[in-house]
């Protein structure tokens, strides 16, 4: 039977069951009626209370509690007036109305305490779409309209029984209460409990797409994925009409996305015309309410349906910025810079850089400098695990730092090579991590290792410079991070270790060290566009810069000179302070292929504060640096070493100081033309 006619009939169907008790009332009691004609009246009740019970078994396989109580009271009544002596068959016909009450009464409040379906569920259903019906919240109305019924037909029953024989108080006031309160809080709970239930947060409308398609697009933005605990499910979307579209909400493992098409299996499937569920999230109509009246309709899991609110947030401006140009969600970065000495670091030159190239494709990215926070070391008394799970004894910066972690899609761990490791702030860092973990070991896989206590998708880069021009001071440090990894169920998508890290502040070397700062910024690009840094780029990084000898040489220059007091007090940042180290550190930046064949000697004759003779040596594609005088020169530089240390830390302008005299050049005048190329910037 199509649907339509199906509930016609079923409203058909409740109205006449009325019919029997109408028919039964008004012949036993109407006139001067006698037992005779009240007898005849319970039994053509009771025959047409049968026929409507078997018209409704017959057609729409199901009897509503009111044909039964109709049936029951009918049947009762006949067994009553038949067989029992006439003053007590009597009592029946005159009490029938507090009877029928009381019927009613004990139909309402009885069934649900034994786990039938409440008195107003077969009604309920005839005015729902069955997709409603398994919902808790339909159950729950329906409780407590069916203990309101009860009450209803109690206070009824008192009053038909109390007013006995006064129409006023067995029909008027019973009618009044049924049609004036019972009828008018049928229609109004509903409403009024799903909107206690369903209270929303106020929404910025502005903020609200204009189509449905582009709503349910977003959806992921504001995905809670802690509300969604385990959650594994597809909801497809069918919106029709303008601005509608087919397309899924795939949830899996803390995460939500979407695509457009079919599912093969979805959990929850949402039928609706697209300017409803406009509707809806405006809030302009309640997402229950509308269900309920069948302006959408929904197929499979309605217990997720009505778990979308917690699922997801409406848009916020928050979220709104945490889109990218092209309204991809934005990655968010968290870099915990563990440098001692921030603000001069050597590791946090490639950490900005990597930086700056992730925001290029739109990530937005925050540093911590460890420096700054006051994090307590652990004690190891485990009240983040036991106590307060979750939470640290310690009341320092940790709690903010935490959910800074919590929040951000990459870690970036930047650390200064400290004795093989990281520096001990980082560590402390790391320890004071432990409340983000449960306490239990899970094996996952071959290991066992604590879960994490909140549902994440993070990954980390680590990146560290060390002083010594071997990569394999990292050893360490890497392996420990691997353990991070497998353990912390964090992939390592990139690990930026740069030997030879002080050479990033050596001015002179600043040609070659543009190098290295551009791979940073490349290897920022790829962990947004790849999700990870090539390796390619990862060797680029810990090349050295200069080879070990030449940095080993360049190294200990730069002690001496400190030792020997020619730079006093703390040196400055990126620059050149010594002429040895200078020197050197031109040899060492020297452009073979610039120079092709060259074969040539430069003497540097230096005056001034730093008085003495060395010279560049230039064959075969190598320049070496010595000290003393070398014979027959091909160019004699001759300059007070404050002067050539000016031009080389961009205080002083070459050319205008050779014009001005302030240092004098004699031989081949083309290779003072050349130095530039030929040593990059270690001159200008
Ligand atoms: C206490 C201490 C320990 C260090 N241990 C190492 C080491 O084991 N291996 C290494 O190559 N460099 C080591 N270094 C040098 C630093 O790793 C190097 O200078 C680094 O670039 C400093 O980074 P920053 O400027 O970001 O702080 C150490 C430096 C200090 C102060």
């Amino acid at each position: 039977m199509k649907e339509v006619n199906l509930m016609k009939l079923k409203t058909i169907l409740f109205i006449t069951s009325f019919v029997p008790v109408i028919f039964f009332k008004v012949v036993a009691r109407v006139g001067d009626a006698t037992l005779a004609q009240a007898k005849v009246a319970t039994v053509v009740g009771l025959i047409l209370a049968g026929i409507q019970f078997i018209l409704s078994k017959r057609f729409v396989k199901h009897t509503t509690y009111l044909e039964k109580t109709f049936l029951g009271f009918l049947g009762f009544g006949t067994v009553w007036v038949y067989l029992t002596p006439v003053p007590v068959s009597s009592l029946f016909v005159d009490h029938s109305t507090t009877l029928l009450y009381f019927a009613l009464f004990l139909t309402t409040f009885i069934p649900q305490l034994f786990g039938y379906d409440p008195f107003t569920y077969a009604i309920a259903k005839q005015m729902t779409s069955e997709a409603v019906w398994n919902t808790p919240h339909f159950r729950t109305i329906n409780l407590h309209l069916t203990y309101f019924w009860s009450a209803i037909f109690f206070v009824n029953f008192l009053s038909s029984w109390l007013g006995h024989g006064k129409p006023l108080f067995s029909i008027l006031i019973p009618l009044i209460i049924i049609l004036g309160i019972g009828l008018p809080v049928v229609r109004i709970y509903p409403k009024y409990y799903l909107k206690r239930q369903f209270t929303s947060q106020p929404i910025d409308l502005s903020l609200i797409p204009n189509t449905a398609k582009e709503l349910i697009m977003r959806m992921p933005m504001g995905f809670h994925s802690e509300a969604a605990r385990d959650l594994k499910a597809e909801i497809q979307f069918d919106l029709s009409g303008e601005g509608g579209v087919k397309g899924v909400l795939s949830i899996s493992e803390g995460k939500c996305s979407f695509r457009e098409g079919d599912s093969s299996s979805p959990t929850l499937t949402i039928y609706s015309p697209a300017d409803v569920w406009l509707k809806i999230a405006r809030q302009e109509i309640n997402r229950a309410q509308a269900l309920m009246d069948g302006l959408y309709r929904v197929e499979g899991d309605m217990n997720l349906l009505l778990k979308m609110g917690d699922l997801f947030r409406p848009p916020t401006k928050a979220m709104e910025e945490d889109l990218t140009q092209k309204g991809e969600k934005k990655m968010r970065i968290l870099a915990i810079q563990g440098s001692p000495r921030p603000k001069v670091s050597n590791t946090e030159i490639l950490l900005q850089e990597f930086l700056k190239g992730a925001r290029s494709q739109g990530a937005e990215t925050e540093t911590v400098y460890l420096k700054e926070k006051e994090i307590h070391s652990c004690t190891g008394c485990y009240t983040c695990w036991a106590k307060t799970p979750g939470i640290c004894v310690f009341e320092d910066d940790m709690p903010e730092l935490l959910e800074k972690v919590k929040g951000c899609d990459t870690l970036i761990y930047a650390t200064p090579l400290y004795n093989y490791n990281m520096t001990s702030l980082l560590k402390a860092f790391q320890e004071r991590l432990l409340p983000l973990l449960d306490p239990h070991l899970i094996k996952m896989g071959e290991i066992y290792r604590h879960p994490q206590r909140y549902k994440m998708n993070r990954k980390m880069v680590l990146i560290s410079t060390c002083g010594f021009p071997e990569a394999s001071h990292f050893d360490g440090l890497r392996h420990v991070f691997r353990h991070i990894e497998r353990s912390g169920q964090t992939p390592l998508v990139g690990e930026l270790l740069m030997p030879g890290g002080e050479l990033l502040k050596q001015h002179g070397m600043k040609g070659s060290v543009q190098g290295v700062l551009q791979t940073a910024y490349r290897a920022g690009i790829e962990v947004i566009r790849e999700g990870k840094v090539s390796k390619e780029t990862e060797m680029e990084i810990q090349k050295s810069l200069v080879p070990p000898d030449a940095l080993a040489e360049m190294a200990n220059l730069w002690w001496d000179s400190h030792l020997e007091g020619i730079t006093e007090g703390k040196p400055v940042q990126g620059k050149v302070e010594d002429m040895r180290l200078l020197l050197r550190g031109m040899a060492a930046a020297f452009n073979p292929l610039a120079a092709g064949d060259l074969k040539a000697t430069i003497q540097f004759e230096v005056t001034g504060k730093q008085t003495g003779d060395w010279f560049l040596s230039v064959e075969s594609g190598k320049c070496t640096y010595h000290e003393g005088k070398v014979t027959s020169p091909n160019l004699t530089v001759t300059t007070p070493s404050e002067v050539w240390l000016a031009i080389t830390n961009k205080e002083m302008d070459g050319q205008q100081a050779f014009m001005e005299g302030k240092y004098t050049a004699t031989g081949d005048m083309s290779l003072l033309m050349r130095m530039k190329t030929l040593f990059g910037s270690q001159t200008s």
